[in-house]
């Protein structure tokens, strides 16, 4: 069997996508492609986030090369001026607007500390807005503006996310676990994702496990579940507890260590993502010292798998292939990604094409 590597296949464009962490949008225009299309954020006089077609109507100069001014965004060209709807609100030298001086304008919302743009064309659906469970409550430390730029189609980063499998190798010099490796991964599945997870039981706690919780000298065991919630978020979710510790949600948030490790994918082009990653723990909330640390080596984690990432799609393109075989642990992946079909199916209304020959 082989399965054709396919850069054609869109993406799903319903849907919230994370463009740029807060802080990045500010005094000065910024230019991001989203979903192979360039996009301009910038801040209103209010405050407000803004996201428009980064093509100015007139000559098409990027209005990214302009700068807020004049309530609203001025084309570095000739100056005309755009408000955060995508209307011209004035152009030098001229009292009349043509009603054919507009431009796209996305719809925008920040949350999380990130700003959101729907690419859908019909109205936003705010229940597609991700959730993110203790971001905000007490008790919860939060990492974020945590940022990579990954040279792979959004697919192969899916793949990644809903493989726990490639952890105990690709990551063997930061969270990969030896012990990990024979232990079989559950998949269950939901109506807009999937979870591929498995308890990891009556083992040594890791090194970060002991920097991060009082384990004693006792084993632990370990719940990681990763979490897909399609088509952009994933949500790792890992639980380490004194090992035959009752498993109640209450000893699973209270009796050891809980980690929510979020990644948001924002297809750049069909050969190029970007990763976004937010990190919530409930442990050593205030302590930065650690919270550095924890910092470096999740850059490090993601940055082994940017490489690899970024290897297979040179591997792709070279070959046309995206796989020359198949194995047990591609069950989780092959699901999520004849998931991400059938959403572009219903979208485009077409007939879902299957994810494999
Ligand atoms: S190209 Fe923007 S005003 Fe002329
Ligand atoms: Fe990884």
């Amino acid at each position: 069997m082989s399965i054709k590597a396919d850069f054609t296949q869109g993406f799903v464009r319903n849907h919230w996508y994370a463009a740029a962490w807060a802080g990045e949008v500010g005094e000065r225009p910024l230019a991001r492609r989203i979903l192979d299309e360039p996009v301009v954020l910038f801040r209103t006089p209010d405050g407000g986030a803004a996201a428009l077609e980064d093509r100015c109507p007139h000559r098409l100069a990027p209005l990214s090369l302009g700068e807020c001014a004049d309530g609203g965004l001025r084309c570095g060209y000739h100056g005309m001026v755009f408000g955060a709807s995508g209307t011209c609100i004035g152009i030098p030298g001229q009292d009349t607007i043509p009603p054919t001086a507009k431009v796209r304008a996305y719809p925008v919302t920040e949350r999380y500390g990130l700003v959101w743009v729907w690419t859908g064309t019909g109205e936003p659906d705010a229940a597609r807005m991700p959730v993110l469970p203790g971001y905000g409550e007490p008790g919860w430390a939060v990492m974020d503006n945590g940022y990579q730029r990954h040279g792979g189609n959004y697919r192969i980063e899916i793949e990644n996310l809903m493989d726990p499998a490639h952890t105990t190798f690709l990551h063997k010099e930061t969270i990969g676990n030896r012990n990990q490796k024979d232990v079989p991964v559950q998949v269950s599945t939901g109506e807009h994702g999937l979870s591929a997870f498995r308890w990891i039981e009556n083992v040594p706690a890791s090194p970060l496990d002991r920097l991060s919780f009082d384990f004693g000298e006792g084993k632990v065991d370990r719940r990681v579940a990763f979490n897909f919630e399609l088509p952009a978020t994933s949500f790792v979710d890992i639980a380490v507890i004194p090992a035959g510790m009752e498993r109640s949600e209450g000893n699973l948030l209270n009796g050891g260590i809980r980690t929510f490790s979020y990644k948001f994918l924002t297809p750049e082009t069909s050969r190029s993502t970007h990763f976004f990653w937010l990190h919530l723990r409930n442990y050593r909330q205030d302590d930065a010292g650690f919270e550095a640390g924890l910092r470096a080596g999740l850059e490090k984690t993601y940055g082994e798998d940017k490489d690899m990432i970024e290897a297979i799609q040179r591997g792709q393109e070279e070959t046309g292939l995206r796989q020359r075989t198949a194995i047990a642990i591609d069950r989780a992946p092959i699901m999520a990604l004849r998931m991400i079909d059938r959403m572009i199916a219903a979208e485009s209304g077409a007939p879902a094409v299957p994810a494999e020959a």
